[in-house]
């Protein structure tokens, strides 16, 4: 990102070569947004919208009434009804804040401008940054009190993002429950608010995934067609707050949310706000996760140190959770590893049901320590017998949570979250540990030390299972009692931010009851994500497309891509093929008791294993485009082009077909080099450009049906 600071017009220009974004510094110091959208050729093209915008402070005042204002960080000023991105209150009782630009710093793609209240001591520092020529921008900003009074932040969001103005916007955001992960939802924006938002603390991306997109009037496509779209990278409570007000004037502020959250910002100390990335596509959705795809490869996931992890293929995984639940043991987790071996599984994976006394939900979480009764000798012969036959080792915990039937519930009752005069809601017969608490932060680092080296593990599956309630913490000073929803994901990012640290190897699993924690917040600390506990290949028919819309595929986890042959949600039975199929188009994990099946079965997984590593290297560090989606269709068609877009693999599922579903149309494929010749894996030649004009067929009938089909350039 190129960004410049035009001494003429007063303005900031942070520019990419598909990106502009800008914003200038009036006569009085007010900081007001001028543009974002397509990029502008240079700072010559903005000074006339400086001009207009940048309006002396005199005129404003002569002209009776206010004039709306596009705050670059609106905090209610007169002429701003915008959601205050920052709400103070001041130690007399005074509230809100009037910010005037004081100095700035650029430093290669990153932007500071420092800011200070008018009237009281009050600093605010914005920042910005771009990774390299990707059309993103990230934007956080910092709050000081350097008062010798506490000040009350009432609110403190990241930032605003201000749209074209007197447009028709569309907004697309992702919704949903613990099985039904990332629902598309589209509405066309009316004079209100709409307010994209958890509150539940944990588990917020079941529910809504902290993300927007806004396309004018609906008719973008998903190759055509501008889309301004944003990412808040924050696991906790959110608001996304998308508002029109009078003469279509959007903005879309987002944040942690205000909602039972308070931050008592002491004397001297400051206060940093998650980031909030915007940014723009002129060629429709699939640009914008091709934008996304390559921000996550090329920065955003953990990269490893001996293995550059994020460019790394994901191992296949067996996972014991389906087949066993808690009932695991040394004996049926050595036998199940030796067929894994046989199968060419790569990594060995004990679920739940391996701390002492949890037979079932009601014990053991909180005591991180292996049952002795089920595995006398511990788990380190487990990870040996893994290693000696050339797989690795991972195990699952959820730190976050406690059963009262602990050791450790029964040593410090005081470390859950609670009202004092509440009874504690159990789900799961669960309590959630005060992770805002930082000698239970410090608590849960040790734990996780202490299991990752003792049981030799490789990778680590961290779960968590159920959202909080009677959110209180009695033994906190009354004025950081409110701070809870914030320092607990602040020590939960500090958590994995230490694992990654110490052990930059080690595989890690980012699970939430499923996908209850897809987001970017977590993006840079997991190699892995538990897309949904829902594995059933036709609900995945509709779960993939919303996961691969902002989320790489190879990252796409859970307990048992390919799932047991009844899945416990919908008691739907499928075949074994399909659901093997399922398995290559995401970071495949075998959920099936190879204790217990058939020669035939395990024949099969074998193959399709083989058959998976074989085609692995086109799949995982790739594009992902949905063809056809099983939201209108009763099949779904996904083509994943490799990154140097010289090799696709076309994958088609279909269930439910009927007579009037034929014919079929051609398939046009999407993102690949128009003069190159690609041949198919049964012969068939075709150019990029035809195969993008013209297409080809993938002829689905009826239930659980499934195509492959792979290309790759002539050479
Ligand atoms: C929920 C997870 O999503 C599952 O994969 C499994 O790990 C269970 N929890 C274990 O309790």
């Amino acid at each position: 990102m190129r960004i410049t600071y035009c001494e003429t017009g007063h303005f900031f220009h942070l520019k990419t070569s598909e990106m502009s974004y800008a914003f200038g510094v009036a006569q009085d110091g007010r900081m007001l947004h001028l543009y974002w959208g397509r990029a502008l050729k240079d700072d010559e093209s903005l000074m006339p919208i400086a001009a207009e915008k940048l309006l002396p402070s005199e005129r404003l005042r002569g002209t009776g009434s206010l004039r709306f204002e596009d705050f670059e960080l609106p905090t209610h000023e007169p002429g701003d009804f915008t959601e205050p991105v920052v709400w103070p209150r001041h130690a007399d009782g005074s509230r809100g804040v009037r910010l005037r630009y004081q100095r700035h710093e650029i430093a290669g793609d990153e932007l500071t401008v420092w800011a200070k209240d008018n009237d009281y001591p009050f600093e605010v520092e914005l920042h910005y940054r771009g990774w390299g020529d990707l059309p993103l921008l990230g934007r956080w900003i910092v709050v000081k009190n350097p008062t010798d009074a506490p000040i009350e932040l009432q609110a403190i969001k990241s930032a605003t993002w201000h749209l074209p103005r007197g447009l028709d916007w569309r907004l697309t955001h992702m919704a949903g429950s613990w099985g039904a992960e990332y629902g598309k939802n589209q509405l066309m924006l009316t004079q209100a608010r709409t307010v994209l938002q958890n509150d539940r603390l944990t588990c917020e991306g079941a529910q809504q995934t902290p993300f927007f997109a806004l396309d004018e009037k609906g008719l973008s496509t998903q190759q055509t067609g501008e889309v301004y779209y944003g990412l808040l990278h924050w696991s906790g409570d959110f608001t996304i707050n998308v508002e029109r007000q009078y003469g279509k004037n959007v903005s879309v502020t987002g944040g942690v949310n205000h909602f039972d959250s308070r931050w008592n910002l002491k004397p001297g100390e400051s206060m940093t706000t998650p980031m909030f990335t915007g940014g723009f596509s002129a060629c429709g959705f699939d640009h914008m996760s091709e934008t996304l795809y390559d921000w996550q490869y090329d920065y955003l996931l953990p990269r490893g140190k001996k293995i550059d992890k994020a460019a790394a293929e994901r191992p296949v995984i067996y996972n014991s959770w389906y087949p066993y639940e808690f009932r695991v043991d040394e004996q049926n987790c050595t036998g199940l590893l030796e067929e894994c071996a046989k199968l060419g599984v790569e990594l060995f994976v004990i679920d739940d049901g391996w701390m002492p006394g949890r037979v079932d939900e009601k014990a053991g979480l909180g005591d991180w320590v292996h049952d002795t009764a089920r595995f006398p000798n511990g788990l380190a012969p487990i990870a040996r017998a893994c290693h000696e036959k050339g797989m690795l080792f991972g195990l699952w915990v959820e730190p976050e949570m406690v059963n009262p039937d602990s050791d450790l519930y029964r040593a410090h009752p005081d470390w859950v979250i609670r009202d004092p005069n509440r009874e504690a809601t159990l789900q799961r017969s669960q309590l959630i540990l005060n992770m805002a608490r930082d000698d239970v932060r410090d608590w849960a680092i040790e734990q996780l030390d202490r299991v990752i080296e003792e049981y030799e593990l490789d990778y680590l599956k961290w779960d968590m299972n159920r959202y909080v309630t009677e959110s209180g913490w009695p033994d906190a000073a009354l004025e950081e009692q409110q701070s809870l929803s914030i320092r607990y994901i602040q020590n939960i990012e500090k958590i994995w931010q230490h694992m990654n640290e110490k052990y930059p190897d080690l595989l890690l699993e980012n699970c939430a009851s499923g996908g209850g924690r897809s987001d970017f917040g977590m993006v840079p600390y997991a190699d892995r994500i538990n897309r949904s506990d829902n594995a059933d290949p036709v609900d995945v028919m509709v779960l993939h497309e919303g996961f691969t819309a902002l989320f790489i595929p190879k990252t796409a986890g859970g307990a048992g891509t390919i799932a047991p042959e009844v899945h416990h949600i919908h008691k739907r039975k499928t075949p074994l093929d399909f659901r093997i199929r399922w398995g290559m188009t995401g970071s495949m994990g075998i959920g099936i008791n190879l204790l217990t099946a058939s020669e035939e079965n395990k024949h099969q997984l074998k193959a399709g294993i083989a058959e998976f590593k074989q085609r692995r290297a086109d799949l995982q560090n790739s594009y992902v485009y949905t063809l056809a989606s099983a939201m209108q269709n009763p099949y779904a068609v996904f083509e994943y082009v490799r990154r140097d877009r010289r090799a696709f693999t076309v994958f088609a599922f279909s269930h439910g077909m009927r007579c009037w579903d034929l014919p079929m149309p051609r398939f046009r494929m999407r993102g690949l080099i128009a003069d190159a010749v690609y041949e198919c894996e049964d012969g068939r030649r075709m150019t990029g450009e035809v195969l993008m004009n013209y297409g080809f067929e993938c002829p689905m009938k009826g239930d659980y049906h499934s195509i492959v089909s792979a290309w790759k350039v002539v050479e």
